[in-house]
C-alpha cells in the first residue's frame, strides 16, 4: 500500500493517477481539491500531517509500505507575506512524518524543490542557497530528512524537481494564472525584466520519475529531477498568448 500526503494538490493527485488505487490524505487548504482526484481510483482521508496523532492512526490502519510527501505551502509569494505557515507545514510536519517513519518502518519519499539551490546551475552535490521563506523551509526540511537517516537509519530519500507543469495546478502559479488572466482582458504581472531562466517539467513525468524512484531511490540520497526544457518566463507568457490567440498585456513589477 502506498500512502500520498498532499495528493489533492497539484503534483501530488498526478501521482495519484500514477500509482494504483493509494491511499491520499491531505489536509484540503485552498491548493488542494477533492474534484482533482473525482476521476481517479484511490482511498481519501481529510488530515493534516501536522496532526501527526491522527497520521499515525492512518498509519496504523493501512500499514504503507511506501509515504510520499507532496503536502506543503508552495507559494513563493505568500511565504514572504508571512512564513509560519511554511515552517510549520514544511519544516515541522516533515519531522512529524520522520518521526513516524522511524516508529513505523515505512520508506519515505520526501518532495523538495530545486529552488533550495537558488539561482545557480546546479546538481546534487551543489551548496543550498535558498532565497525565500518558501526555499527555506524546504531546504531545512531537507536537512532534517538526512539527519533522520543518518541517526536513526530510518529509509528516505529525496527528490527536488524543477518547475512542473500540467493539469490541475492553482491559478496563483505562473502560468494558469498567466492563461487565465490573458482570457479574462487582464494584465498579466511580470516580475522584474522577465529574464529569469526555469527549467521546465510537465508534471506527469514527474509523477512517474518518482513513482520508479520508489522503488530504486537509495537511502540518504538525493535526486534531481530536471525536465531540460529551459525558458524564461517571458518566453513562457509570449507562448501562452501565441497558443490563446491573444495579445497580452503585461505589466512589470518589482521582483
Ligand atoms: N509545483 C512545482 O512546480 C514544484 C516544483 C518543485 C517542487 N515542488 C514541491 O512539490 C510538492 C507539491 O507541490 P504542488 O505544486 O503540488 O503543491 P500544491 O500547493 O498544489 O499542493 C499542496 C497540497 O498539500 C496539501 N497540504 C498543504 N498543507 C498541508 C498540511 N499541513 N497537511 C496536509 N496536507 C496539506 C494541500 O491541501 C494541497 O493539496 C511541494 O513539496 C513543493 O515544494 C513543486
Amino acid at each position: 500500500m502506498r500512502l500520498i500526503l498532499g495528493g489533492a494538490g497539484f503534483i501530488g493527485s498526478a501521482m495519484t493517477r500514477t500509482l494504483h488505487n493509494p491511499v491520499v490524505y491531505d489536509a484540503l487548504t485552498y491548493a488542494g481539491r477533492r474534484e482533482n482526484l473525482t476521476d481517479v481510483e484511490h482511498v481519501f482521508v481529510k488530515g493534516d500531517i501536522l496532526d501527526i496523532r491522527f497520521l499515525e492512526t492512518v498509519i496504523e490502519e493501512y500499514r504503507p509500505e511506501v509515504v510520499f510527501n507532496f503536502a506543503a505551502q508552495t507559494h513563493v509569494d505568500r511565504s514572504i507575506a508571512d512564513p509560519q505557515p511554511f515552517i510549520q507545514t514544511n519544516v515541522q510536519g516533515t519531522v512529524n512524518i520522520l518521526e513516524l517513519a522511524r516508529r513505523h518502518h515505512f520508506r519515505y519519499v520526501h518532495v523538495s524543490t530545486d529552488e533550495v539551490y537558488g539561482e545557480q546551475e546546479a546538481d546534487e552535490a551543489s551548496p543550498l542557497r535558498p532565497s525565500s521563506p518558501y526555499s527555506a523551509s524546504k531546504a531545512s526540511a531537507d536537512m532534517f530528512v538526512l539527519a533522520y537517516v543518518r541517526t536513526y537509519g530510518v529509509d528516505a530519500f529525496i527528490v527536488r524537481p524543477s518547475n512542473n507543469y500540467g493539469p490541475r495546478q492553482f491559478p496563483e502559479k505562473l502560468i494558469p494564472k498567466s492563461l487565465l488572466r490573458m482570457l479574462a482582458g487582464k494584465e498579466v504581472p511580470i516580475y522584474g525584466d522577465g529574464k529569469q531562466v526555469r527549467d521546465w517539467i510537465h508534471v506527469e513525468d514527474t509523477a512517474r520519475i518518482i513513482a520508479s524512484l520508489a522503488d530504486k531511490g537509495e537511502a540518504g540520497r538525493v535526486y534531481n529531477i530536471p525536465g531540460g526544457q529551459l525558458a524564461t518566463n517571458i518566453e513562457i507568457v509570449s507562448a501562452i498568448a501565441e497558443i490563446a490567440g491573444v495579445e497580452p498585456k503585461l505589466k512589470f513589477v518589482a521582483d
